[in-house]
């Protein structure tokens, strides 16, 4: 099945010579697994979707491309969709029928295309003992000379927890034997987890990777955006203010989009006022007073605690700071950071590094948390 190719987004910044040497490496069978790492927000994913996939496609891989992060909840059967939508249909409904896998609608329909997209992984997650052995019989369909695929699993670190030690170590074995077909890069917003998965030796993905911090976008990046806005504003932006709004907003793309959405807007109001309102957004915006003014207090007292680097939530002293910061006068049971902690994970403020180590997602949110103990 050919994946539809997006519209082009122009405002994208290509990196085609840094797609060049990931597949260079994987061609000259230098390396089959990569793992690069930078923080969130610095152009990884785009960098990954939108250029390393499609020249990957244009030198005849087979791709596929899953965010670990979004499929945290199920990542078997989102891995097992995200694959087979790179194979043939055909190739899926033999396989299907060859595993004698008890998927009605799979077999049922002759329209997998547009099956594969939700209700595939749908039944999946109703049937998870199924998916296990798709994935080895998915993985096992690259065992064909010259049929090559490059997976792609974005926030990988999400395969370093615990829950997920079952689907690492069967992917693990899975691609072990298929370094030739099978070549892999693994993304991921946290170095020191990524760095565990591939560092500590009882870890599945031990060695698998070299891992490296992602290129980070420079003033090339820049220069093209500022030439993209001098095509369309009547007020030209100039290069020097346009970097020093990048080096403000401590060189994350994201951010400066946002700036040049704000000059392209309002333009007559100058840089200067492009760079304050997307300070504002950005590092104290409503948007984290909103989410923070939803926050139940046990909440908010934890992410305050996390900014401070309190890594042992649930010792004797910290549940009595969480106590006496909510207005009790001794210290709350375990269950009190327990259900914070989860809470704030289910809504991705908060991720776990390893048992027990927990840290604030976003770094602008981390910052903002920490002026507002300043504030305080
Ligand atoms: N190559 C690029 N060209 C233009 N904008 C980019 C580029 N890379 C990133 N950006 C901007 O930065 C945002 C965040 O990038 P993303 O790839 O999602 O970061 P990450 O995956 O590292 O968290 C994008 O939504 C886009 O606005
Ligand atoms: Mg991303």
């Amino acid at each position: 099945m050919t994946k539809p190719t997006l519209a082009p987004d122009p405002w994208h910044f290509p990196r085609p010579e840094l797609a060049q040497k990931y597949l260079l490496s994987f061609g000259l069978g230098l390396s089959s697994a990569r793992g690069l790492f930078a923080k969130r927000r610095m152009g990884k994913s785009e960098f990954l979707e939108q250029d390393l996939i499609p020249a990957a496609q244009a030198e005849g891989y087979l791709t596929a491309y899953l965010n670990m992060w979004d499929a945290r909840t199920h990542p078997t059967p989102s891995l097992v969709a995200a694959l087979s939508r790179a194979v043939e249909p055909k190739g899926l409904s033999k396989l299907v029928q060859r595993l004698n896998a008890p998927l009605k609608k799979v077999k049922a329909s002759g329209k997998l295309p547009g099956l594969v997209e939700g209700s595939l992984e749908a039944e999946l997650v109703d049937g998870p003992a199924i998916a296990g052995p798709l994935l080895s019989e998915l993985l096992r369909g690259f065992d064909k000379p010259g049929k090559r695929l490059l997976l792609v699993l974005d926030e990988a670190q999400v395969l370093a927890d615990p829950l997920h030690t079952e689907l690492a170590h069967s992917l693990r074995a899975g691609l072990d034997s298929r370094k030739q077909n099978i070549k892999v890069v693994f993304a991921g917003s946290s170095e020191p987890t990524l760095r565990r998965m591939f560092g500590r030796s009882t870890e599945p993905f031990y060695n698998w990777a070299p891992l490296e911090p992602f290129e980070l976008l420079d003033a090339e990046f820049v220069k093209a955006m500022v030439a993209k806005v001098n095509n369309l504003s009547r007020f030209p932006l100039a290069e020097k203010d346009a970097m020093a709004a990048f080096e403000t907003l401590k060189k994350t793309p994201e951010f400066f989009r946002r700036y040049l959405n704000r000059y392209l807007t309002y333009a007559e109001l100058g840089p200067q006022a492009a760079l304050e309102d997307t300070q504002a957004h950005v590092f104290s915006g409503a948007n984290f007073k909103d989410l923070w003014n939803k926050l139940l207090p046990a909440d908010r007292e934890v992410l305050k605690l996390l900014v401070k680097g309190v890594t042992d939530l649930y010792s004797e002293a910290n549940r009595l700071r969480l106590g006496l910061s909510l207005g009790l006068d001794k210290a709350v049971s375990k269950n009190t950071p327990q259900n914070s902690l989860r809470r704030l994970q289910d809504e991705g403020l908060v991720a776990r590094f390893d048992h027990g180590e927990y840290q604030v997602q976003d770094d602008a949110m981390a910052e903002w948390l920490r002026n507002l103990e300043l504030d305080i």
